[in-house]
């Protein structure tokens, strides 16, 4: 999605921007641009190229070119208008005067456009964003704050801003709602930046812009207003992670070296978690009254982070009796869900700032649920709206395929089920001492599977070059087929579905035929033999079967499936954690061997926060 940087201070700008806007291209744009003050003209500079940030980057020799000590730049997703220079942003009024960069959607954005050219007002771009520029200036009486105030009252939707005016040299206005923004204190200097990311080079010191606030950057300091321009006092909060984490370390991809770093971010996500074989959860707490009484639970989330939440549902229902529902963090508004005061809602995010989730997390708070997140970003939006969070501390997640981030949700919601399920007395005293102590366990395997990853090389060497991959497995093995399929799809471009394997004999099989390849999930032990008799009905057709399933049950698999990939035997709460690292590896090596864009596979955003 769409990436915001902007700086003033006392150095040159355009470098500073520049280099900021590389930190947020992991998250997917197609254009980028930038606008400074050009103080010997007393106007704004703005420069905006299609394609990567190279192309810009190059045509100011690195920002070498543009002498000014403030500035904002943007890197572009197009929604309104096609990825052109001229939709670019930073978008400006007709003037010119006023240069605006902008994350998020104007919902209203027609009806304020037709408004402002019935005053006369000129368009040249077919962006959301331009209306911003052109409201603002036709609000503005030489009070930059009061016309954005004033613009803002008019204009619907989600949005992060970086405002520049000409008139203004020695100040940035910034506004959120909606878009996540980050305020960055510096010597001398102030930052903005939709991702801490971007300016950690700079300073360590942030403050999180809650929604509707405005904020004046000087170099002086930077002073924040509510929606009704009151000042509002903001701490700063220090970053403790090193930018080092943000960055490839010798890897070729950052993909690669997530999955490599699943164990080490694991040990942080649990080792604190579990103490003398114990299970304990000192960032949150649900009274055994509230356990009891709670009627239901609700997963919601997206993506990879939808698929945490089915494995979820399968572990929770098993050691809590509870009914549970995993909904679409897009669907979960519409379906009229049932929410009362006595529902768990666990919302799962890696970035916390999934516009869609966030929209059922409010919709969730609204009909009176509990609400619980799951998130890696600290301080992102959904972490600073939940009652309470567990964070996943998994560091930095670059690569828009996510990997370390699923590993740590899937293992953080799997110890709350054990933990639910131990205060609710609905999980033997034996089996939660076995499967906490199995958490200790996981990283020490999961480097085992990852130290055999070129066994799984060789085997995307043999199937890269299938055009239509299937995945099955039932119960815990059908959701993590989900997520096998989804990272295999996402960065490899093949096409690839994931089937509950009972229902493939209800369609699905006619698509099965000489050569197809069948990616057959085996590892959970109850269904071991059923997920065999599924994959001879496949080979009968013709099938080519590659399966994973545990090292107890190698031999058995290979007599029938074609190649066989294992994990280590450990207990079941925790294989589907485990089984998802050779489904990574085999989707990042088919994708290498295809030539694909791993990092950032076409089409795709980091975080969506767009609808
Ligand atoms: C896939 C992937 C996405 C995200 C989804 C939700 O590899 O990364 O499917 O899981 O966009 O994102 P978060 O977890 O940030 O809400």
């Amino acid at each position: 999605m769409c990436g915001i940087v902007g700086y003033i201070g006392k150095e040159q700008a355009a470098p500073i921007l520049l280099e900021g806007l590389s930190r947020l291209e992991y998250r997917g744009y197609d254009s980028a641009g930038v606008a400074v003050f050009d103080g010997m003209s007393g106007t704004l500079a703005v420069h905006k190229a299609k394609g990567r940030l190279q192309v810009l980057s190059d045509q100011l020799h690195g920002g070498a070119d543009l002498n000014s000590t403030a500035g904002v730049g943007h890197t572009r997703w197009a929604t309104h208008g096609a990825p052109s220079d001229v939709n670019s942003h930073p978008q400006v009024s007709r003037s010119g005067r006023i240069a605006v960069v902008h994350n998020g959607i104007i919902e209203n954005y027609a009806e304020l456009k037709t408004f402002l050219l019935a005053q006369g007002v000129p368009f040249t771009s077919e962006t959301d964003t331009e209306v911003v520029a052109q409201l603002i200036e036709y609000f503005y009486e030489g009070d930059l704050l009061a016309a954005v105030g004033r613009a803002l009252r008019r204009i619907q939707g989600a949005y992060a801003l970086g405002i520049l005016c000409a008139d203004c040299p020695d100040q940035i206005v910034a506004v959120r709602k909606d878009s996540p923004l980050i305020l960055g204190y510096g010597e001398g200097c102030s930052f903005i930046a939709s991702d801490v990311t971007a300016i950690l080079r700079h300073t360590r010191r942030v403050g999180y812009m809650e929604d509707g606030e405005l904020a004046v950057l000087t170099r002086e300091g930077i002073q924040c207003y509510d929606h009704l321009m009151q000042p509002v006092r903001k701490d700063a909060v220090t970053i403790d992670w090193e930018i080092d984490a943000a960055e490839k370390g010798g890897y070729e991809h950052f993909m690669f070296k997530e999955i490599m770093e699943q164990p080490e971010a694991l040990r942080r996500c649990l080792s604190p978690r579990i103490r003398q074989g114990e299970v304990v959860f000192e960032d949150f707490a649900l009274s055994e009254e509230y356990l009891a009484a709670m009627n239901r639970i609700y997963i919601v989330a997206c993506g990879s982070s939808y698929h945490v939440g089915m494995v979820g549902k399968y572990h929770l229902e098993r050691l809590t009796r509870k009914p549970v529902e995993v909904a679409l963090g897009s669907e979960f508004r519409y379906m009229d869900p049932i929410v009362d005061e006595h529902t768990l809602v666990i919302v799962i995010s890696q970035s916390g700032e999934t516009l869609d989730t966030m929209a059922a997390l409010r919709e969730a708070r609204r009909l009176g649920g509990h609400i619980l997140s799951i998130v890696n970003v600290v301080g992102s939006s959904i972490a600073r709206e939940s009652d309470q969070v567990l964070y996943t501390w998994a560091g930095p997640e670059i690569a828009v395929a996510t990997t370390k981030a699923y590993t740590t949700q899937l293992a953080l919601l799997s110890l709350l089920a054990l933990w639910m399920g131990n205060r609710l007395g609905t999980v033997s005293q034996e089996e939660y001492r076995r499967a906490a102590a199995a958490f200790l366990e996981l990283p020490g395997k999961m480097e085992e599977v990852l130290s055999r990853r070129d066994g799984i090389q060789y085997l995307a060497s043999q199937y890269f070059n299938h055009d239509s991959i299937f995945f099955i497995g039932r119960n815990l093995d059908y959701a993590l087929g989900l997520e096998g399929s989804l990272k295999l799809k996402e960065i490899s471009y093949i096409h690839s579905e994931a089937y509950a394997s009972g229902e493939l004999k209800h369609g699905t099989i006619s698509l099965i035929e000489e050569g197809t390849l069948v990616v057959a999930l085996g590892t959970y032990e109850a269904l071991f033999a059923k997920a065999m008799s599924n994959i001879v009905e496949v080979k009968a057709r013709g099938a080519s079967v590659l399966a994973l399933t545990t090292q107890g049950r190698r031999e058995e698999m290979a007599q029938t499936a074609d190649a066989v990939m294992t994990i280590p035997d450990l207990h079941q709460l925790l294989l589907p954690c485990l089984g998802v690292v050779p489904l990574q590896l085999f989707a990042y090596y088919v994708a290498l061997m295809r030539g694909c864009d791993i990092d950032k596979p076409r089409n795709l955003a980091k975080s969506v926060t767009v609808e």
